[in-house]
């Protein structure tokens, strides 16, 4: 006999970042839970957060994370350290019963990596600016040489979408003078934004230096509550081929500004070659 065909809709893991930059969070999601239908909002059309209040980007990360709960998302994850350091706690007070994942820098880990103990972190304006961060620094870095580098500029050259441009290697090199000259041989991309353009990065710092970032601790951090969660639910998060058909489960791709970057991102930086990313207004 066969077995009673589910037809709920698939459960939904929302995520969200003030633009192009959660893509690098997503690729380590859709790594792990390739069965796991993805519904990611870039808010472009607020982007950055780094350079605004901090009641702005709560704000404005309320009014994202409240569309995508209203869509379905079951959870949802925040790829944006600087939504993470200024909206997550009001996130988990307005929905107590909805799982929230953010993402921050990775102090520990940078610390626990450096030989020379000399560490360097980019991150934006708002995200070094916190308190979560100053609370971060204080709690795990106390024992070594901290640079913070706020990289003002570099979001917005990103949300282009153009990852070779003179111009951003330019701003790159002007933000990782101060660290060389520091002397660091560890620095932490703090922003979701930067590992597309990791390589670019490397070079101006030059080998000798490695680079830490925490897109894939974020991603498996998810992936655990997710499993559990499902498992609550009732829905079958282990067995993904009784809910969906063969394959990648589906992704939806939005944007509050001009979704041609995020396309165009998905597509060549993350190689996902059907990619489609509409317009919403939120
Ligand atoms: N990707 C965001 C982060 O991780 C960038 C914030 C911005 O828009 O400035 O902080």
């Amino acid at each position: 006999m066969e077995a009673p065909v589910d037809s709920r809709p698939p459960p939904t893991l929302g995520v969200f970042d003030s633009g192009v930059g959660g893509l690098t969070v997503l690729q380590a999601l859709r790594a792990r839970m390739p069965e796991v239908a993805l519904h990611y909002v870039a808010d472009a059309g607020h982007a950055p957060y780094g350079d605004r209040s901090s009641d702005y980007i709560r704000e404005r990360s309320l009014r994202v994370a409240e569309h995508l709960r209203a869509a379905g998302a079951r959870m949802v994850v925040v790829a944006c350290n600087t939504a993470t350091a200024h909206a997550v706690n009001a996130m988990r007070e307005r929905w107590a019963d909805w799982p929230v994942v953010g993402i921050e820098p990775g102090v520990k880990p940078a610390v626990a990596a450096t030989r020379n103990g000399r560490i360097g972190v980019m991150a934006t304006t708002a995200t070094i600016a916190s308190r979560r961060y100053e609370a971060l620094v204080a709690a795990h870095a106390a024992d070594v040489s901290l640079v913070s580098q706020p990289c003002p500029g570099l979001v917005t050259l990103i949300e282009r979408g153009d990852l070779d441009t003179p111009e951003l290697g330019d701003l790159i090199d002007r933000y990782c003078e101060p660290l060389k000259a520091a002397g660091v041989d560890t620095v932490l991309l703090g922003c979701t934004h930067y590992p597309l353009v990791q390589n670019r990065i490397q070079a101006a710092l030059g080998e000798g230096v490695q680079l830490l970032n925490i897109e894939d601790a974020v991603a498996r951090q998810a992936q655990r509550l997710w499993e559990s969660l499902t498992t609550t639910d009732g829905v079958a998060a282990q067995a993904p081929t009784q809910r969906h058909t063969k394959g990648l489960a589906p992704l939806v791709l939005q944007s509050t500004g001009d979704p041609g970057p995020l396309q165009h991102l998905a597509r060549v930086a993350l190689g996902w070659q059907d990619a489609q990313a509409t317009h919403i207004d939120v």
